[in-house]
């Protein structure tokens, strides 16, 4: 009997949605609840004072730092507020340049020009991370640092990023909002560059709904971070110079989550990468699809499969005919870049004065328009993104392997 697609009224390969893609918040449950409740009963939601501060903060951070082996965490408001703070404390400011790859979210964009600079879009490669061999093309002598992403769980090549940047000499900011836990030949991502930086809002491993987190071994880049988030303040700390901060101070509420998901990681991990292998080798031989390939040396944490199909309006078909399966795919980020969205190819800025863009010790020139990156237009186009989540059973895994099958043999080109 030929199936026939669900989106054509035939039956879908299953009945109900999949697990929705909140890994850390689909296992929130009773140790969550009683961390919170230690704050609330303290009455000291502060980190640095109340009546009977709990130190939740302070033991989240010491926490991230043992397990990704570094030296200082500071824990914030949001991986965008992380992303701002790491640039301030690595001195980019008005006239610099800062490197990012043409597909990634938008948070890294303005993020930068938050701290006003000026973000360089370079290419991404079929890993749909940033492109060493595009990298070195798009440096100044205004760039002031380079941030890989590390997209959807799998690291950069970091040895050539960091090949490049140290023989420029400029510090690399690691963005792994989306990779918690991921590894580069044994390393873990945020731990390799200068300054790495995490997010613990919803869609990711770890959660306390809203949160981020910056890493570093470099004591004076740590203290600067220190000043940038809380007023200029270094509080438990002492050296560098002050300067005008903001205010990025995580609550005692989120550290309190923290904490507690932090110890639920590995048991994430192991569910996602176990999920996401059997997926993949069972989509493996499906004729049309190329697999976003993982490069050699990095170990990804498995919270999506991503594939290329050969056309973007096939992608488009694709993904509405497994969505009417159940299995829910997206193009992430509409299977566009940086152009689609107005306010980065326009360069608008909160105000009309347009800084950092017409600083005038802004000395470069820059384009956001179609075409600077093809190689990234033309993947984003082409690409079919399948969330995974750690309460993934076998069932929801041998769902996905089915629909990807039907629909691939039944859509269109
Ligand atoms: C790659 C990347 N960078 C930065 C961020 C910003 O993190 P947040 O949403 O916590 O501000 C995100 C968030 O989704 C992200 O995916």
């Amino acid at each position: 009997m030929v199936e026939r697609l669900a989106i054509e009224g035939g039956r879908p390969v299953r009945e109900e949605p999949l697990p929705p893609p909140y890994p850390g918040a689909l296992v929130m449950g009773e140790e969550e609840k009683r961390a919170l409740l230690e704050v609330i009963e303290s009455r000291s939601p502060f980190r640095y004072y109340g009546p009977a501060p709990q130190g939740k903060v302070s033991e989240f951070e010491a926490t991230v730092a043992a397990r990704l082996g570094v030296a200082h965490a500071l824990a914030v408001t949001s991986g965008t507020a992380a992303l701002k703070v790491a640039l301030v404390a690595l001195g980019v400011g008005p006239g610099a340049e800062v490197v990012v790859p043409a597909y990634t979210f938008i948070a890294c964009v303005s993020a930068v020009v938050s701290a006003r600079a000026v973000p360089v879009f370079a290419e991404v490669d079929e890993t749909m991370n940033l492109s060493p061999a595009d990298l070195e093309s798009r440096i100044t002598r205004r760039t002031r640092a380079i941030m890989p992403v590390h997209l959807q769980g799998v690291p950069c090549d970091m040895d050539a990023i960091m090949e490049i940047a140290d023989r420029h000499g400029i510090p690399v900011l690691e963005d792994c909002a989306q990779s918690l836990g991921a590894t580069w030949r044994g390393r873990e991502v945020g731990a390799i560059g200068r300054i790495g930086v995490f997010s613990l809002q919803m869609n990711k491993l770890v959660t306390a709904g809203e949160g981020g987190f910056l890493v570093t071994d470099d004591r004076d880049l740590f203290l600067r971070a220190v000043r940038a988030h809380d007023h200029g303040y270094l509080r438990e700390f002492s050296g560098g110079t002050p300067f005008l901060g903001e205010n990025h101070r995580m609550s005692e509420l989120a550290g309190a989550l923290g904490v507690v998901q932090m110890g639920k990681l590995d048991g994430m991990l192991a569910a996602m990468k176990r999920a996401k292998r059997a997926i993949v080798e069972g989509i493996r031989g499906i004729d049309g699809l190329t697999l976003r390939p993982v490069p050699e040396g990095a170990e990804d944490i498995g919270t999506s499969v991503i594939f290329f199909v050969p056309t973007a309006k096939k992608a488009t078909r694709f993904i509405a005919a497994l969505d009417a399966e159940n299995v829910g795919a997206s193009a992430m980020y509409g299977g566009t870049v940086y152009d689609a969205n107005p306010q980065v190819k326009d360069m608008r800025t909160a105000t009309p004065e347009g800084c950092p863009f017409t600083c005038s010790l802004y000395q470069g020139r820059v384009s956001y328009d179609h075409g600077i990156c093809p190689r990234a237009e033309d993947l984003a186009g082409r690409l079919v993104y399948i969330p995974l989540a750690p309460t993934f059973t076998d069932r929801d895994v041998e769902d996905v392997v089915r629909a990807v099958g039907k629909v691939a043999a039944h859509v269109p080109d």
